[in-house]
């Protein structure tokens, strides 16, 4: 029997159990393939001993319909720089990807699949480049890996960010108040952009297109003047002012990126300082974005995601990431698709479609 590993890494998102179901019926249509799943990304492979699980029909029955990853997963550790501890107590970061594969290959994998974002991806292509047969799946809903249309789990989290934003919007509407909506997305302002067109935003800040504080206010303050006595304001976690930086971030040891967060409170002040006499209230929206059952779009994108990945395998094609183009599904070269973020064009067809429906983006 040959042997495949799959792994869930970095945030979770809802899809990762559909994909992880997509992969082990696939395989269960071959003779000769047995699935494993490692805990919690690669740390089921490091530990000794390892942590994984046999991965069969009747495990994977029904997990499409569930949130989260019934392999658990983390965004700590990342083998490329991994914080090892020294005999004195010290730490000190280490690239182990070639243990790693080493030691894969030394217990009988042939190939990997590992779903993840753009910093399990890194890993994916490290990995490959020592000789790993290893296939990628685009995880994430911050919708930021370039080479695909969407990453599975993004719509589900647009989808609890604007039913959020319709509550937002009557309590406004009753208090005549300026409501902040923060959503996630990192330095990608697509959660927000989907969200502020869904909901009727009056006004969407995104880290793609600094925002001019005086801009911001006047539209509020134009608002309440045409007698709309409220405004709902969507803000992605990384935007920031024309004048500012990110001001919410928090690193932490072994962690492939920075936390953001908190944004929103960011802003409250600014408006207040700047003389905003509305009542303002801020709502982070957090990891609701992240967690729960997907919305069909996404089961079907991380399904199909699932079978495609052991096709790749299947026909040896390794080192490759499985995307959706076009409205098909298909493949690009890791290398390729970790080599640029997709964030959203300010100048893009969405961006003055929502402009068009009278969103203010404060620039
Ligand atoms: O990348 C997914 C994401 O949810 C980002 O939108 C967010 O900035 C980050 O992960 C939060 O990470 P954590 O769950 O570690 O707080």
């Amino acid at each position: 029997m040959k042997k495949l590993l799959v792994t869930t890494g970095g945030g979770d998102c809802p899809g990762l159990n559909a994909v992880i179901r997509g992969i082990v019926k696939r395989a269960s249509l071959e003779s000769d393939w047995e699935i494993w799943g490692s805990f919690e990304a690669l740390n089921g492979v490091m530990e000794e001993p390892m942590r994984l699980t046999k991965l069969e029909e009747s495990t994977v029955s029904g997990i499409h319909v569930r949130g989260g990853t019934i392999l658990g997963t983390t965004n700590k550790g990342n083998p490329l720089s991994f914080p090892e501890k020294q005999a004195d107590g010290t730490t000190k970061i280490v690239n182990r990807i070639p243990w790693l594969v080493d030691r894969l290959k030394s217990k009988g994998f042939d190939a990997v699949i590992n779903i993840g974002g753009d910093g399990s991806q890194a890993i994916s292509q490290a990995m490959f480049e020592l000789g790993m047969p290893v296939v990628g799946v685009p995880k994430t809903i911050d919708n930021d890996l370039s080479s695909t249309d969407f990453t599975f789990g993004f719509q589900t989290a647009v989808q609890t960010a604007s039913d959020s934003f319709d509550r937002l919007v009557t309590t406004a509407s009753s208090h005549h108040r300026v409501m902040i909506m923060e959503v996630m997305g990192r330095n990608a302002g697509w959660i927000a952009l989907y969200t502020a067109i869904s909901g009727g935003a009056e006004i969407c800040l995104i880290p793609e297109i600094p925002y001019d504080l005086n801009v911001v206010v006047d539209r509020i303050r134009s608002r309440y003047n045409n007698g709309r006595g409220f405004v709902n304001i969507v803000i992605a976690e990384g935007a920031h002012a024309k004048e500012g930086s990110i001001t919410s971030t928090v690193g932490e040891e072994g962690r492939i990126a920075v936390r953001l967060g908190g944004v929103c409170y960011t802003l409250s002040q600014q408006l207040k300082d700047a003389g905003v006499e509305a009542d303002i209230r801020e709502t982070v929206l957090g990891h609701t974005q992240r967690g729960g059952t997907p919305i069909a779009f996404d089961r079907v994108i991380a399904s199909v995601f699932g079978v495609k990945a052991m096709e790749l395998v299947l026909g040896e094609k390794f080192g490759q990431l499985v995307v959706l183009q076009n409205n098909d599904y298909t493949s690009v070269p890791i290398k390729e698709a970790i080599s640029a973020y997709n964030v959203v064009d300010p100048n893009g067809t969405l961006v003055q479609a929502a402009k068009g429906l009278g969103i203010s983006f404060g620039d």
